[in-house]
Protein backbone atom coordinates (compact mmCIF):
# COMPACT_ATOMS: atom_id res chain seq x y z
CA UNK A 1 0.00 0.00 0.00
CA UNK A 2 1.48 3.50 -0.94
CA UNK A 3 2.05 5.42 2.28
CA UNK A 4 -1.23 7.81 1.13
CA UNK A 5 -3.37 5.56 -0.64
CA UNK A 6 -7.22 5.65 -0.77
CA UNK A 7 -8.58 6.61 2.05
CA UNK A 8 -8.17 4.03 4.74
CA UNK A 9 -8.34 3.89 8.85
CA UNK A 10 -6.32 4.97 11.14
CA UNK A 11 -5.44 2.76 13.65
CA UNK A 12 -3.00 0.98 11.90
CA UNK A 13 -1.16 4.38 10.63
CA UNK A 14 -1.45 6.34 13.95
CA UNK A 15 1.75 8.10 14.94
CA UNK A 16 2.13 11.00 17.58
CA UNK A 17 4.53 14.00 17.07
CA UNK A 18 4.60 16.05 20.38
CA UNK A 19 6.05 19.65 20.31
CA UNK A 20 6.32 22.20 23.68
CA UNK A 21 5.77 25.14 21.31
CA UNK A 22 4.65 25.57 17.45
CA UNK A 23 2.87 28.39 15.72
CA UNK A 24 -0.28 26.23 14.69
CA UNK A 25 -0.75 22.20 14.85
CA UNK A 26 -2.66 22.63 12.09
CA UNK A 27 0.08 24.95 10.46
CA UNK A 28 2.62 22.09 11.24
CA UNK A 29 0.28 19.20 9.42
CA UNK A 30 0.62 20.94 6.78
CA UNK A 31 4.28 21.43 6.67
CA UNK A 32 4.95 17.84 7.18
CA UNK A 33 2.25 17.01 4.28
CA UNK A 34 4.43 19.06 1.87
CA UNK A 35 7.36 17.40 3.72
CA UNK A 36 5.95 13.66 3.05
CA UNK A 37 4.41 13.18 5.91
CA UNK A 38 2.18 10.11 5.70
CA UNK A 39 -1.35 9.77 6.91
CA UNK A 40 -2.23 9.17 10.46
CA UNK A 41 0.48 11.83 11.66
CA UNK A 42 -0.98 13.29 15.17
CA UNK A 43 0.47 16.80 15.89
CA UNK A 44 0.27 17.31 19.41
CA UNK A 45 1.53 21.40 20.88
CA UNK A 46 1.67 21.93 24.91
CA UNK A 47 0.67 25.58 23.87
CA UNK A 48 0.60 27.53 20.48
CA UNK A 49 2.21 31.07 19.34
CA UNK A 50 -0.77 31.49 16.37
CA UNK A 51 -3.13 29.15 16.84
CA UNK A 52 -5.94 29.61 14.47
CA UNK A 53 -10.12 29.77 14.89
CA UNK A 54 -12.54 29.49 11.91
CA UNK A 55 -12.96 32.54 9.75
CA UNK A 56 -10.09 33.63 9.85
CA UNK A 57 -9.62 34.12 14.04
CA UNK A 58 -6.99 34.30 16.27
CA UNK A 59 -7.27 30.52 18.53
CA UNK A 60 -5.33 31.92 21.78
CA UNK A 61 -3.35 28.98 23.11
CA UNK A 62 -1.61 28.80 26.31
CA UNK A 63 -0.22 26.23 28.13
CA UNK A 64 -2.44 24.09 30.08
CA UNK A 65 -4.99 23.18 27.48
CA UNK A 66 -5.24 21.18 24.75
CA UNK A 67 -4.24 21.66 20.88
CA UNK A 68 -3.73 18.95 18.61
CA UNK A 69 -4.23 18.47 14.49
CA UNK A 70 -5.05 14.99 12.84
CA UNK A 71 -3.36 14.81 9.24
CA UNK A 72 -5.66 12.80 7.30
CA UNK A 73 -5.26 11.82 3.18
CA UNK A 74 -8.81 11.64 1.71
CA UNK A 75 -9.88 10.45 -1.66
CA UNK A 76 -13.37 11.07 -0.85
CA UNK A 77 -14.70 14.30 -3.02
CA UNK A 78 -14.24 17.68 -0.72
CA UNK A 79 -18.56 17.98 0.84
CA UNK A 80 -17.81 14.50 1.87
CA UNK A 81 -14.28 14.95 3.38
CA UNK A 82 -15.95 17.74 5.26
CA UNK A 83 -18.78 15.19 7.72
CA UNK A 84 -14.82 14.81 9.51
CA UNK A 85 -16.08 17.64 11.25
CA UNK A 86 -19.03 15.73 12.45
CA UNK A 87 -16.60 12.73 13.30
CA UNK A 88 -14.77 15.28 15.71
CA UNK A 89 -17.45 16.67 17.12
CA UNK A 90 -18.57 13.78 18.14
CA UNK A 91 -15.23 12.33 19.45
CA UNK A 92 -14.63 15.16 21.77
CA UNK A 93 -18.32 14.99 22.98
CA UNK A 94 -17.60 11.31 23.85
CA UNK A 95 -14.18 12.51 25.55
CA UNK A 96 -15.71 15.48 27.57
CA UNK A 97 -18.79 13.47 28.37
CA UNK A 98 -16.46 10.77 29.85
CA UNK A 99 -14.72 13.36 31.75
CA UNK A 100 -17.93 15.67 33.38
CA UNK A 101 -20.32 12.83 33.87
CA UNK A 102 -23.63 14.48 35.14
CA UNK A 103 -21.79 17.73 35.97
CA UNK A 104 -23.51 19.63 33.39
CA UNK A 105 -24.27 18.16 29.13
CA UNK A 106 -22.30 18.17 26.47
CA UNK A 107 -23.89 19.67 23.21
CA UNK A 108 -22.50 19.82 19.68
CA UNK A 109 -23.17 23.12 18.14
CA UNK A 110 -23.53 23.59 14.35
CA UNK A 111 -21.24 23.41 12.54
CA UNK A 112 -18.00 22.95 14.70
CA UNK A 113 -18.57 23.64 18.19
CA UNK A 114 -18.43 21.78 21.77
CA UNK A 115 -20.66 23.16 24.01
CA UNK A 116 -20.46 22.26 27.75
CA UNK A 117 -23.77 23.63 29.12
CA UNK A 118 -24.27 26.69 26.97
CA UNK A 119 -20.89 27.62 26.89
CA UNK A 120 -17.84 26.61 24.14
CA UNK A 121 -15.56 24.44 25.31
CA UNK A 122 -13.88 23.24 22.21
CA UNK A 123 -13.54 24.35 18.66
CA UNK A 124 -12.88 22.56 15.16
CA UNK A 125 -11.01 23.89 12.28
CA UNK A 126 -11.02 21.58 9.18
CA UNK A 127 -8.74 22.43 6.36
CA UNK A 128 -8.34 21.10 3.40
CA UNK A 129 -5.39 21.35 1.07
CA UNK A 130 -3.25 19.23 -1.59
CA UNK A 131 0.18 18.48 -2.34
CA UNK A 132 1.94 18.15 -5.75
CA UNK A 133 2.78 14.31 -4.68
CA UNK A 134 -1.26 13.75 -3.33
CA UNK A 135 -2.41 15.15 -6.92
CA UNK A 136 -0.11 12.40 -8.26
CA UNK A 137 -1.79 9.55 -6.27
CA UNK A 138 -4.85 11.20 -6.45
CA UNK A 139 -6.96 12.87 -3.74
CA UNK A 140 -6.18 15.65 -0.77
CA UNK A 141 -4.91 15.94 2.54
CA UNK A 142 -7.27 17.28 5.08
CA UNK A 143 -6.24 18.49 8.70
CA UNK A 144 -8.74 18.29 11.69
CA UNK A 145 -7.96 20.53 14.22
CA UNK A 146 -9.16 20.42 18.10
CA UNK A 147 -8.36 22.83 20.75
CA UNK A 148 -10.17 22.22 24.10
CA UNK A 149 -10.03 24.34 26.70
CA UNK A 150 -9.13 22.09 29.82
CA UNK A 151 -7.39 25.36 32.25
CA UNK A 152 -8.21 28.74 30.81
CA UNK A 153 -10.18 30.23 28.01
CA UNK A 154 -9.85 33.74 27.00
CA UNK A 155 -11.50 36.24 28.40
CA UNK A 156 -12.49 38.62 25.21
CA UNK A 157 -14.30 35.73 22.62
CA UNK A 158 -17.00 35.79 20.53
CA UNK A 159 -19.14 33.43 22.41
CA UNK A 160 -19.16 32.41 25.64
CA UNK A 161 -16.96 29.84 26.48
CA UNK A 162 -15.79 28.07 29.76
CA UNK A 163 -13.01 25.69 30.26
CA UNK A 164 -12.65 22.22 32.11
CA UNK A 165 -11.38 23.74 35.41
CA UNK A 166 -14.36 26.10 35.53
CA UNK A 167 -16.79 22.92 36.16
CA UNK A 168 -14.47 21.76 38.81
CA UNK A 169 -12.29 19.08 36.88
CA UNK A 170 -8.77 19.74 38.34
CA UNK A 171 -6.81 16.92 38.30
CA UNK A 172 -6.52 16.12 34.40
CA UNK A 173 -3.64 17.43 32.14
CA UNK A 174 -3.85 17.88 28.36
CA UNK A 175 -1.49 14.59 27.75
CA UNK A 176 -4.62 12.49 29.29
CA UNK A 177 -7.62 14.49 27.67
CA UNK A 178 -5.23 13.67 24.19
CA UNK A 179 -5.06 10.23 24.32
CA UNK A 180 -8.74 9.83 25.23
CA UNK A 181 -9.43 12.13 22.48
CA UNK A 182 -6.96 9.98 20.34
CA UNK A 183 -8.69 6.98 21.02
CA UNK A 184 -12.36 8.40 20.44
CA UNK A 185 -11.32 9.81 17.18
CA UNK A 186 -9.67 6.97 15.65
CA UNK A 187 -12.94 4.66 16.65
CA UNK A 188 -15.33 6.86 15.48
CA UNK A 189 -13.15 7.81 11.95
CA UNK A 190 -12.41 3.90 11.34
CA UNK A 191 -16.18 3.53 11.57
CA UNK A 192 -17.00 6.58 9.11
CA UNK A 193 -14.68 5.03 6.21
CA UNK A 194 -15.80 1.80 6.95
CA UNK A 195 -20.04 2.54 7.54
CA UNK A 196 -20.36 5.72 5.97
CA UNK A 197 -22.04 9.22 7.80
CA UNK A 198 -25.46 7.51 9.47
CA UNK A 199 -24.47 6.79 12.42
CA UNK A 200 -22.02 9.54 13.06
CA UNK A 201 -24.79 12.13 11.84
CA UNK A 202 -26.74 10.04 14.48
CA UNK A 203 -24.77 10.69 17.54
CA UNK A 204 -23.87 14.39 16.91
CA UNK A 205 -27.47 14.76 16.12
CA UNK A 206 -28.94 13.61 19.64
CA UNK A 207 -26.15 15.95 21.30
CA UNK A 208 -27.24 19.17 18.50
CA UNK A 209 -27.56 22.63 20.13
CA UNK A 210 -30.79 24.05 19.67
CA UNK A 211 -32.12 21.00 17.76
CA UNK A 212 -36.24 21.99 17.10
CA UNK A 213 -35.64 25.98 18.31
CA UNK A 214 -35.83 28.96 16.41
CA UNK A 215 -32.26 30.24 15.41
CA UNK A 216 -30.25 32.70 13.98
CA UNK A 217 -27.21 31.82 11.54
CA UNK A 218 -25.27 34.51 11.54
CA UNK A 219 -22.92 34.61 8.19
CA UNK A 220 -20.66 37.63 6.72
CA UNK A 221 -23.14 39.06 4.62
CA UNK A 222 -26.59 38.10 5.82
CA UNK A 223 -28.48 37.07 8.87
CA UNK A 224 -30.66 33.80 8.52
CA UNK A 225 -33.50 33.01 11.13
CA UNK A 226 -35.78 29.60 10.99
CA UNK A 227 -36.25 26.42 13.09
CA UNK A 228 -32.97 24.39 13.43
CA UNK A 229 -34.51 21.07 12.13
CA UNK A 230 -31.38 19.17 11.55
CA UNK A 231 -28.17 18.16 9.29
CA UNK A 232 -28.54 16.58 6.51
CA UNK A 233 -26.62 13.21 4.91
CA UNK A 234 -23.65 15.37 4.17
CA UNK A 235 -23.53 17.69 7.41
CA UNK A 236 -25.26 21.09 5.93
CA UNK A 237 -28.06 22.32 8.19
CA UNK A 238 -31.51 22.26 7.83
CA UNK A 239 -33.18 25.92 8.54
CA UNK A 240 -36.85 26.35 7.97
CA UNK A 241 -38.79 29.09 7.55
CA UNK A 242 -42.13 29.33 6.90
CA UNK A 243 -42.82 26.85 3.85
CA UNK A 244 -38.75 26.88 2.68
CA UNK A 245 -36.34 24.51 4.09
CA UNK A 246 -33.00 26.14 3.66
CA UNK A 247 -29.55 24.40 3.56
CA UNK A 248 -26.97 26.01 4.99
CA UNK A 249 -23.34 25.31 4.32
CA UNK A 250 -21.52 28.20 6.61
CA UNK A 251 -22.21 30.08 9.22
CA UNK A 252 -22.30 30.46 12.97
CA UNK A 253 -25.02 29.62 14.98
CA UNK A 254 -25.67 32.36 17.35
CA UNK A 255 -25.76 31.26 20.75
CA UNK A 256 -27.80 32.90 24.14
CA UNK A 257 -25.67 32.91 27.29
CA UNK A 258 -26.78 30.83 30.08
CA UNK A 259 -24.85 29.60 33.04
CA UNK A 260 -24.82 25.78 33.20
CA UNK A 261 -24.49 25.83 36.76
C1 LIG B 1 -12.87 27.52 16.21
O1 LIG B 1 -13.68 27.26 17.09
O2 LIG B 1 -12.87 28.60 15.64
C2 LIG B 1 -11.86 26.46 15.83
C3 LIG B 1 -10.69 26.43 16.78
C4 LIG B 1 -9.66 25.40 16.43
C5 LIG B 1 -8.42 25.50 17.30
C6 LIG B 1 -7.46 24.37 17.06
S1 LIG B 1 -6.19 24.30 18.28
C7 LIG B 1 -5.37 23.09 17.33
C8 LIG B 1 -5.47 23.52 15.88
N1 LIG B 1 -4.41 24.47 15.56
C9 LIG B 1 -4.90 25.67 15.28
O3 LIG B 1 -4.21 26.68 14.98
N2 LIG B 1 -6.23 25.66 15.37
C10 LIG B 1 -6.74 24.37 15.72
Amino acid sequence: MSKHSASKPLIEDYHLLSYDVLDSTNEEAKRLAGGGASHGAVIWAKRQTGGRGRMGREWVSPEGNLYVSFLLHSDKPLEISAQLAHVAAVAVAETLEAIVGDACEIHCKWPNDILLGEKKIAGILLESFTTQDVIATSGRWIVVGIGINIESFPDHVLFPATALRDVGVELISAKIVLSRLVYNFMQRYDHWIKKGFADIRKSWSARAYKLGHTIEIVQPKATLQGVFEGIDASGALLLRDGGTLHTVTAGDVQLVAESCS
